[in-house]
């Protein structure tokens, strides 16, 4: 179904919480207190939204909504961290060049970032009845698997996709590895959460193993949580709008490959990946799951909360602590990966 489809839905029965609204760049660099805490710099860039209390040690007892003076989030009490890594293009000769990003649909100022979704059921179910909780300070999760070079070990992460938007509102056709053809307005990524928790840790030494998929089914067919993970949580949802049509005009790969490849070296898409670290002041976010304001991004009075501008997002940013060239034409990626496709690629 289209975009614009769901959003007239939306205007005709307004319900219970889907939101989606966007943060802007906090900032770019390596760092990633998650999978490499403490490092500066971590092993890849990532692109870091949220709240300015973000640093390379984020311990779990942090107070985030304290200690940020800022958030680049349009929901003025969401402090959380969201990032992921971030998208080069490789040229013939070798040369790697980011790729920047794009605001999205209905945020097209926004300094790049990543567009978030928290729902309570399927993104097209109008009722969104199913009551869940907010997550606990301290809660922290990740999802994908930065080895994956192949369908079959992309498999478990079956919610983790690409689009090739012939439009800038295309949200299908999705794949699980990088489009091999060129995008006309750009790649979307999304990132799709686990939304079944064993109710006990805010986190695991994988950051994965405390949170799973449902047992049967997606999440969108209301599949069952398995008995091990048995508490149903928020779907959280990332979109990245990456700008890859700047690269339409160079030459392409010969044998009909992606050009393009992940931050550690990636180049068949398969290892796509998101982290999320709770941070909401209070209980904002509970009051946003429990507002009857289905894909409306101004839910702020059902929610009583206080929404920012863009201006007001963008104006949040750090400065890189990691001081190299993340930008330039550059012969290594940064932290010195090369393009990786596995044992697939000859
Ligand atoms: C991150 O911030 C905390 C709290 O201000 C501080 O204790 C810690 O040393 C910082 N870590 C780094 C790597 O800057
Ligand atoms: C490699 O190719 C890119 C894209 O065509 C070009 O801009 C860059 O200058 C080239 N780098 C070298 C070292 O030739």
């Amino acid at each position: 179904m289209r975009w614009s489809n769901l959003l007239a839905l939306a205007l005709a029965v307004p319900s219970r919480a889907v939101v989606r609204f966007h943060c802007s760049q906090l900032v770019t660099q390596r760092i990633d207190p998650l999978v490499n805490p403490g490092s500066v710099p971590s092993s890849h860039v990532h692109q870091i939204v949220g709240g300015n209390a973000f640093n390379a040690t984020m311990d779990p007892s942090r107070d985030l909504p304290s200690e940020s003076t800022c958030t680049t989030c349009e929901f003025s009490e969401d402090f959380s961290n969201y990032w992921t890594a971030i998208l080069y293009f490789r040229a013939q000769n070798g040369s790697y060049k980011r790729v920047p990003q794009l605001g999205n649909n209905q945020f097209e100022t926004a300094r790049g970032g990543l567009t978030i979704y928290y729902m309570q059921d399927a993104i097209y179910d109008r009722g969104q009845k199913s009551k869940v909780k907010a997550f606990q300070p301290g809660f922290r999760m990740f999802v994908g698997d930065i080895s994956a070079r192949t369908l079959a070990s992309a498999s478990r992460f079956r919610q983790l996709t690409y689009v090739c938007m012939d439009t800038w509102t295309s949200r299908a056709p999705e794949t699980m590895a990088f489009p091999t053809r060129r995008c006309p307005e750009g790649i979307m990524t999304s990132v799709r959460f686990p939304t079944c928790w064993d109710g006990k840790n805010l986190d695991s030494p994988d950051h994965m193993s405390h949170m799973a998929y449902p047992e049967s089914g997606t999440f969108e067919s209301g599949g069952p949580c398995p008995a091990s993970h048995p508490v149903r949580v928020a779907q959280v949802m990332y979109e990245v709008v990456w700008d890859v049509k700047r690269f339409n005009e160079e030459a392409w790969p010969q044998d009909g490959s992606s050009p393009f490849v992940w931050s550690f070296g990636d180049g068949t898409g398969y290892s796509t990946h998101g982290d999320y670290l709770f941070g909401w002041k209070g209980d904002a976010l509970q009051r946003v799951l429990d507002a009857p304001c289905w894909f409306d991004t101004k839910c702020e009075k059902e929610s009583n909360s206080k929404l920012q501008s863009i201006e007001a997002m963008n104006s949040c940013s750090q400065k890189p602590v990691v001081d190299e060239d993340i930008d330039g034409w550059l012969d290594a990626l940064p932290g010195g990966y090369h393009a990786d496709y596995g044992h697939a690629h000859s």
